[in-house]
């Protein structure tokens, strides 16, 4: 479903992105984990083309480019696979919350607005927020603004959800309910990838776990090999820093 052969990328000469190889397959959920600085999302990034990758290959639904020799319609056709949900959630604050979700279907999709408005009204019905549909983003909570980000992106139909840290500018007690939502969309069989600091959550929701550093892949595997046996001393050090007991158990 995607594969991502030797993916690299350097600003200047600060190679960010080191040769990532990752295949993940139909219906997956991976989380990607790792330190600030590491590429996480440049690596996001790179995968619906908001960055031009150095080098690589990208396939996404049987679909390639080769980031050496990209064609306008070839990266046209990939960012059509993917949509993203951003740490920042990136919602137009002139627009309601219910505008915010139409813009896709309408701009991008060409969806008649009627049928744009009726598809957009149960997606932040699913979100739970169909009380919310004339709300702008200001008159929302962070975690309310995030789930129209959610909605937003599940309008566009992409094969894969690109998360970046969705509830990291979170305040601790709305975390829950996008994670709720989160782990609703992941039942439903849509292929993710999620950049995130909740351990708990990423062994919970995850079938296949990642740990970047320094721009390359130090270990990955399914959640119990990477949370309650990690290998690379790398991955130790990491981890330790999310138990206060210094175990590498969540
Ligand atoms: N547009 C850019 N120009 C130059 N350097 C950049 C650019 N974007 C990112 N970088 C650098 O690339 C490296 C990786 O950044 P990236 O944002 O991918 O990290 P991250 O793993 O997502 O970190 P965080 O956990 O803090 O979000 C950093 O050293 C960053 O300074
Ligand atoms: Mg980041």
């Amino acid at each position: 479903m995607i594969k991502l052969t030797q993916i690299k990328k350097s600003y200047g000469r600060h190679q960010v992105l080191k040769g990532i190889d990752l295949s993940v397959e139909q219906g997956e959920v991976v989380a990607i984990l790792g330190p600030s600085g590491s590429g996480k999302t440049t690596l996001l990034r790179c995968m619906n083309y908001l960055e031009r990758p150095s080098e690589g290959e990208i396939t996404i639904d049987g679909f390639t480019v080769n980031c050496k020799r990209p064609s306008k319609s070839d990266i046209h056709a990939l960012r059509k696979k993917s949509a993203m949900v951003f740490q920042q959630y990136n919602l137009f604050r002139h627009k309601t919350a219910l505008e915010n979700v139409m813009e896709g279907l309408v701009i991008v999709q060409k969806v008649p607005k009627e049928q744009a408005r009726k598809q957009s009204i149960e997606l932040l019905e699913k979100v739970g927020l169909g009380n919310k549909l004339d709300s702008y983003p200001s008159q929302l909570s962070g975690g309310q603004q995030q789930r129209v980000g959610i909605a937003r992106a599940l309008a566009l139909n992409p094969k894969v959800i690109l998360f970046d840290e969705p509830t990291s500018s979170l305040d601790p007690e709305l975390v829950g309910e996008v994670l709720a939502v989160i782990r609703k969309i992941a039942k439903e069989g849509i292929t993710m990838i999620i950049v995130t600091h909740e351990m708990g959550f990423a062994q919970e929701v995850a079938g296949h776990v990642i740990f970047i550093d320094d721009g390359t892949i130090v270990e990955s595997g399914t959640p119990d090999e990477l949370f309650n046996s990690p290998k690379e001393e790398r991955t130790k050090q990491f981890l330790k820093r999310f138990t206060p007991d210094g175990t590498y158990s969540i």
